[in-house]
């Protein structure tokens, strides 16, 4: 199947990029930077309106720009790392709760060692581990949960660990999930299994998927890695079951690209945010029934995407009036 590489240079500048930081949880080569390539996809496809459907949500950057910006009817978001997973429920389901303790924690070390303890527990509540994961993933390196306090223990450093808690920020971004709360779906399986629905679409609503699986090559150490190498040809079997157009993103390693060989892709880099601000590789993997775009994920602006709705506009305007002409 067809590869195209599309190598990119320099940063975007964050304001060209709607719905970046809509997610409350920062993460590592997080996703939202493809948010405006998804949109453009779903416009050239006809996806607009569907559900939309991330087994590895992590801090759901681009489910929630999608939702926000009525590219789809609700959203169902996936993931089985159980810290993860309590933000997500405390947010959706104790909203205020969760802004006061944004509001009144005190962000010192002394807290930050207090909050460890409570997000490796398995008796905290939803709200006390869903939070203390929160805190963790702002007042840490890169959001990493296992990484390191910014600062450092000692709070040498330029940084302190309150960097990045800004608290009227965090606590907006969290009243506006709120406000959609209708339409979010959360859970917390093993995606293999978290995706057995939509291998069938005669008990599922039009979906449109996105899976951003755990990379492939080890020793990153970004995340809550559940995978062992046998794990991602069984999620490549997974998803050659979907019965609904998906997309695929990894890390370009050649294991990866051997076992979705068979399907369209795109490679790309992306710039991370971990330390050495180095490009990394990234490929993305398309199902049989999307035109795969010319596009690259990290080139899509507010213009192309202006274009591409017009354009969408103007398609189902004559749709619609097509039939009524005819019969005139
Ligand atoms: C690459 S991150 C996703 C980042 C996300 N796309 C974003 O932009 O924030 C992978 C996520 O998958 C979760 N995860 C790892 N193994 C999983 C599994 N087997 N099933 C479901 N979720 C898993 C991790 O907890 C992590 O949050």
């Amino acid at each position: 199947m067809g590869r195209t590489a599309v190598l990119l240079g320099g940063d975007l500048e964050v304001s060209r990029i709607p719905g970046l930081y809509a997610s409350p949880l920062r993460y590592p080569g997080g996703k939202g930077k493809v948010a405006p390539f998804v949109k453009a996809l779903m416009l050239d496809n006809g996806f607009v309106g569907r559900e939309y459907v991330e087994p590895y949500a992590g801090g759901a950057s681009v489910a929630l720009s999608l939702l926000f910006e009525e590219y789809v009817s609700a959203i169902h978001i996936n993931d089985l790392n159980p810290g993860v997973h309590a933000f997500w429920k405390a947010v959706l389901t104790d909203g205020d709760a969760f802004c006061a303790r944004i509001e009144s924690t005190p962000i010192t070390m002394r807290e930050w060692h207090r909050q460890r303890e409570i997000a490796a527990s398995s008796s905290a509540s939803a709200l006390e581990r869903g939070f203390a994961t929160f805190f963790l993933n702002r007042t840490n390196r890169s959001g990493v949960i296992k990484g390191g306090v910014i600062g450092g223990k000692g709070q040498g450093g330029d940084w302190k660990l309150d960097a990045r808690f800004s608290r009227n920020d965090l606590i907006e971004r969290v009243q506006k999930i709120g406000r959609y709360r209708s339409r979010i779906r959360l859970s917390n399986l093993d995606a293999v299994e978290f995706l057995k629905p939509w291998m069938n679409d005669s008990t599922t609503s039009n979906a449109f998927i996105y899976l951003d699986p755990p990379y492939y090559l080890k020793g990153r150490g970004l995340y809550d890695n559940f995978y062992e190498e046998k794990d991602h040809q069984q999620v490549a079997d997974a998803v050659g079951n979907l019965a609904h157009p998906w997309i695929v993103s990894y890390d370009d390693a050649p294991e990866i690209a051997a076992i979705y060989a068979q399907w369209n892709s795109i490679e790309y880099s992306l710039n991370y945010s971990m330390g050495v601000r180095g490009k990394g590789s990234e490929v993305m993997f398309f199902s049989p029934d999307i035109s795969v775009p010319c596009y690259a994920p990290l080139e899509v602006t507010k213009e192309h995407i202006a274009q591409r709705r017009i354009r969408a506009l103007e398609v189902a305007t004559r749709k619609a009036i097509e039939p009524k002409l005819a019969a005139l």
